[in-house]
């Protein structure tokens, strides 16, 4: 069988997701959209669902998937219904949903609901992706309440800058989220991950936790809460063949390697087809049998190769971490130009190992 797995400590995600309640002092809904961003979404809410006081997904195919596996908690959709008949279906499933634009306003006002249902008024506060416009907000919380089919009103926005924590983004955004609800007597949730870990001073009944469960940090720079994530996935695999080269013989596609001195070259059964990022250069971090070394030449679609020369002990067979709790995802995704966020999401083909802890 084909060595390459990435192994899921559930344990882990559940320290993630009691680090967010605890550093918060709010509730937290664990964002396990886009498949819990490649963990599983199935398993990761059943590891969660004793403790958490809800999830948030991206649409509600998401949401039944968790219905169906019989998931009970409140499950909040990101994006609230693409159509309006899915209206019927979130009454139905008990659903929380996101109104992000006065088209879903206007739809809950016209459809026949056998019975009320929570909204998350979603204010755009200066991102300009979804949201309603400041000037809209508060005729849209009046006429969620009098139309009689909302049973409970929570106000939200969502940052666009918060990882940057020298920007003044953030309180910008905060000061307009303010002005827009004067007045209204509702909980509120502004939080994601980078908020959380980086802004204390944001208020936010509730929380939205989504990168940091997963054991990544979203900041460029340290960050001394970030430092307390626990790595959920561990990507693995192990070396299925070695090369003992001369110098000045190239290695993988496009001979993008050429070897500076006599090497030995261990091929990894990993390659962009399970995820892990083709742009990773020569230089990036790997562990093998424990010890740091580093990718060489082109990530290829199943295989990829590392510098075995200076680890004896090191061969044929040997475990390799790609990413996990030595070699951070985050690392991977600097070196690949990318985010911890996209590493994750991408992984594909590989079996997922869950430990329960
Ligand atoms: C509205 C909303 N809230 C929370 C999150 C979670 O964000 P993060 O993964 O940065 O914590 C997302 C993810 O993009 C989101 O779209």
């Amino acid at each position: 069988m084909r060595p390459a797995r990435a192994l899921i400590d559930l344990q882990a995600l559940r320290h993630n997701y009691q680090l967010a309640r605890e550093v918060s002092g709010a509730r937290a809904l664990a964002v396990i959209k886009a498949d819990a961003y490649g963990h599983g979404a199935v398993r990761c809410a059943m590891a969660l669902e004793s403790e958490a006081d809800g999830f948030a997904v991206a649409c509600i195919e998401e949401a039944l998937e968790l219905r169906a596996a019989g998931i009970r908690a409140p499950v909040l959709l990101l994006e609230g219904f693409f159509e309006a008949d899915e209206l019927a279906l979130i009454v139905e499933h008990d659903l929380w949903c996101v109104v992000h634009s006065l088209w879903q306003l206007e739809a809950i006002e016209k459809a026949p609901l056998s019975k009320p249902i929570t909204v998350w008024l979603k204010l755009d506060s200066g991102m300009h992706r979804v949201g309603l416009h400041p000037a809209d907000y508060q005729a849209a919380y009046q006429r969620l309440l009098a139309c009689g089919k909302v049973a409970k009103i929570v106000l939200m926005s969502h940052f666009a800058r918060a990882d940057e924590l020298h920007s003044t983004s953030a309180i910008e955004q905060v000061a307009v989220f303010e002005a827009a609800r004067k007045g209204l007597s509702a909980q509120v949730s502004l939080r994601n991950s980078p908020a959380l870990l980086g802004w204390p001073q944001v208020p936010s009944d509730w929380v939205r936790p989504g990168i940091m469960l997963y054991g990544a940090t979203p900041f460029e720079e340290a960050n001394a809460v970030a430092a307390r994530l626990q790595p959920v996935m561990t990507l693995e695999s192990k070396v299925i063949s070695v090369r003992e080269l001369p110098a000045g013989e190239p290695v993988g596609y496009g001979a993008k390697f050429i070897t500076p001195r006599p090497m030995r070259i261990g091929v990894v059964a990993m390659g962009y087809a399970d995820g892990y990022p083709r742009q990773a250069p020569t230089g990036t971090p790997v562990l093998v049998a424990g010890q740091r070394s580093q990718l060489v030449g082109r990530v290829s679609m199943d295989m990829l190769c590392i510098d075995l020369t200076d680890i004896p002990h090191a061969g044929l067979g040997s475990t390799v971490e790609l990413w996990g709790k030595n070699i951070l995802a985050s690392d991977i995704a600097a070196a690949a130009d990318t985010i911890p966020y996209q590493i994750f999401c991408n992984l594909k083909r590989v079996p997922r190992l869950y430990n329960e802890g």
